[in-house]
């Protein structure tokens, strides 16, 4: 729970035609994952890239794979992405009814995969309840899903400290990640409500200098997050 912040930058801002030289700058500045943003046309509408990316990408780096499945049918493409080498996967609840979720994390789990459950900004944390005791993260979208590059919903840190204050009382400790229009604004924000992973698309891999991006991201939330935490008196 009191781990350092750690940042997760979404490749879907990366120049695709350069990925390994973005990949080597966030390897360098010290990224906590590689972010990969799966879409598939159905449940947003944007698509994006799956498997046979992912797959290139467990060669290319020993960063740990975030997958992030924006897509309708979860359940019959996790054992393709954890095959190509996911090391943590996330479900969206809204692309599956209770049991499905269930079995959707049981799945991921199986596979040897850390299980994650996402919520887009109108679905409540009661979404996340079925599983809240069984992923090792709860994903907050904080833009609605489907686009890299958009403005941060303001007040999404509430839902933040909603799973954070659901989690404890089912005793239960999940990583939780914020996802969508994060930077040096809205990090410290997220970081002070308990985001523990950001995901970072266009602040990082927009920005001129990558690795700084990062590192300035990063330092802003850990500060945020300490002072919060003191202020809690923890
Ligand atoms: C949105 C994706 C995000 C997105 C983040 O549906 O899940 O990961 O790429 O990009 P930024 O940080 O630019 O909002
Ligand atoms: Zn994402």
């Amino acid at each position: 729970m009191f781990q350092p912040v750690k940042i997760a930058p979404s490749i879907l801002s990366a120049n695709f035609m350069d990925l390994k030289a973005d990949i080597a700058a966030i390897e360098e500045a010290g990224a906590g994952y590689v972010h990969v943003d799966v879409m598939d046309g159905h449940f947003v509408p944007n698509l994006t890239m799956g498997v046979p990316l992912v797959k290139q990408l467990s060669r290319a780096t020993d960063l740990p794979l975030d997958v992030h499945l924006m897509i309708a049918n979860p359940l019959e493409q996790i054992p393709w992405f954890v095959d190509a080498g996911a090391d943590s996967i996330t479900v969206h609840a809204e692309a599956l009814g209770v049991e499905d979720l269930v079995r959707a994390v049981a799945l991921i789990r199986q596979g040897g995969c850390r299980a994650a459950v996402s919520l887009k900004p109108g679905t409540p944390v009661e979404a996340a309840l079925p599983v809240l005791g069984d992923v090792d993260m709860v994903l907050v979208m904080s833009v609605e899903p489907g686009f890299s590059g958009q403005r941060y919903i303001q007040g999404s840190e509430r839902k933040v400290a909603q799973v954070a204050e659901a989690s404890r009382a089912l005793g239960a400790a999940p990583l939780i990640q914020v996802d969508g229009g994060i930077g040096l604004e809205t990090a410290p924000l997220v970081a002070a409500a308990g985001a523990d992973v950001l995901v970072c698309g266009n602040a990082v891999f927009a920005a001129d200098d990558p690795a700084a991006a990062l590192r300035s991201i990063e330092a802003a939330a850990e500060a945020a997050r300490l002072a919060a935490l003191a202020a809690a008196g923890e």
